[in-house]
């Protein structure tokens, strides 16, 4: 059990050690009403929140002496691709950079924790955007590939389990920019097909996943390496037939990554719906082969919320994100409209295991909130305690009722970092409050919330003390 957080959302240092921008420092701070901007060149009237997020670049060690005091036996962050291939395109490593996670690995390491490594975690060096058009751009696959090899040969000694790109289906909702930003680096032109320009950026990263795993199991056959899927079930919001079957179509368009990934083969259903839209897929037999070659050894995954959806008569099954999710009366939500559906955890573990049957590692699931730090420099996150609670007996029922493998549990946001959809600092998940506020302004101290005791307990008695 541990914690998980994202360079991007913690580090900050963004032009420190050699690094160069990334796509998440042109986003600008949001809100859940207005969407976070992004912005090519930096405006200096905007806030970027990932400039300097909550310092973890220079903070890490007082930082994980905090995770050390909780107990924790993992702690999950990602690599920030730009600090090692600053533009992206470079043919040798930046050694700062490199040298930066040698000592944060070695820092975790000193003190039980084992690091779990996501290799891209919605951040890419901006000059592959610029220059390559980002995942668009079949070139991606040799960076990438580089990338991985550099982090494999130099980190394998510390690093165990690693993912290789975050969440990579969020994309499936191509009208949102920012989750296309971020999984592919892409810009969308004027007038293009949105859909098929992120199917085949899609399937480059998914051959890049798979040659990052044959790459990691050449250089030591005893590395994990999983995928990494945002698992938002989708129910069909009745036992209509025609709701069943709109769910099984939108589940295919959120999880068919899962089936590339596991099973190393584009699944039937995709095929047959790239060859009716018309869309002339770039790949080849040899990339064919490379995902046959590359199958994950396990599943990561997030879990937050469920979403539900109606039969619409349509025979293809389509599904548009953006428009074919309806509420779920039985369930209710956040302030930023995500639905808490605890159940949902065991039905996805479920789900998950008896469709692939390998090994699932919950690598993200928390509660977003906004916390009030008292004058005692208290903050009663009750909310959160129970948010998890809940969550956690659902897993344990999933493991010793239903039999399924997990093989550990990171809730999101050990500490309280920059929210990734929105920018906001507000919007909290951590066990640690860190004093910032949305427009950068606050001193960066640290204070224990309540829920800080609470997991410490968790963690020492391996979820028995809830
Ligand atoms: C996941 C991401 O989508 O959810 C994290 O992997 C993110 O990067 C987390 O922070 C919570 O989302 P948000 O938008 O509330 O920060």
């Amino acid at each position: 059990m541990g914690r998980a957080v994202a360079a991007h959302q913690v580090e900050g240092g963004w032009k420190e050690g050699g690094k160069g921008p990334n796509v998440s420092d042109i986003m600008t701070v949001g809100s859940h009403a207005s969407p976070r901007k992004i912005t090519p060149v930096i405006d200096e009237n905007e806030y970027y929140p990932n400039h300097e997020a909550i310092d973890f670049y220079h903070r890490y060690k007082e930082d994980i002496a905090l995770f050390k005091e909780m107990g924790f036996k993992c702690f999950r962050t990602s690599i920030s691709w730009a600090r090692i291939f600053p533009q992206g395109d470079e043919e040798q490593p930046n050694i700062e950079g490199l040298k930066f996670y040698d000592d944060l690995f070695n820092e975790l390491l000193k003190n039980d924790i084992q690091p779990v490594i996501t290799l891209s975690h919605f951040e890419m060096p901006y000059g592959l955007v610029e220059k390559y058009g980002g995942w668009r751009n079949r070139k991606l696959i040799t960076f990438f590939e580089r990338f991985a090899r550099v982090c494999f040969e130099r980190y394998h000694h510390q690093v165990k389990y690693w993912m290789t790109f975050n969440e990579i289906n969020n994309q499936a909702n191509y009208q949102s920019e920012v989750s296309v930003l971020t999984n592919s680096g892409i810009l969308f032109k004027e007038d293009e097909d949105k859909e098929e320009v992120v199917y085949q950026a899609s399937l480059y990263e998914l051959i890049a996943s798979a040659k990052a795993v044959k790459i990691a199991h050449e250089i030591d056959p005893s590395l994990q390496v999983g995928c990494m899927m945002a698992m938002t079930p989708i129910y069909p919001y009745s036992c209509n037939p025609e709701d069943m079957l709109k769910a099984v179509g939108a589940n295919h368009k959120r999880f068919w990554y899962v089936d590339v990934h596991v099973r190393g083969k584009i699944p039937g259903y995709m095929q047959t719906f790239f060859k009716r839209k018309g869309y002339a897929m770039d790949i080849t037999q040899e990339d064919l082969e490379a995902l046959k070659q590359g199958c994950v050894d396990y599943i990561g995954l997030s879990y937050y919320m469920s979403f539900a959806t109606k039969g619409d008569g349509n025979e293809n099954l389509d599904y548009n994100e953006a428009t074919d999710l309806c509420d779920n009366p039985y369930i209710p939500k956040t302030k930023w409209g995500w639905p808490i559906d605890a159940k949902g955890l065991r039905y996805t573990l479920n789900w998950l295991y008896d469709r692939y049957q390998i090994p699932l590692f919950i690598v993200e699931n928390g509660f977003g909130a906004i916390d009030v730090l008292e004058e005692n420099h208290q903050v009663h996150d009750q909310y959160r305690i129970n948010y998890l609670k809940e969550h956690i007996i659902e897993m344990k029922k999933a493991i010793d009722v239903d039999g399924v493998e997990v093989l550990g549990y990171t809730v999101w946001g050990c500490i309280d970092c920059v929210s990734f959809s929105t920018g906001e600092m507000k919007k909290r998940y951590g066990f640690i409050y860190v004093d910032k506020n949305n427009d950068g302004s606050g001193t960066l101290t640290r204070y224990k919330k309540d829920s800080f005791e609470w997991y410490k307990q968790v963690i020492a008695s391996n979820g028995e003390k809830l």
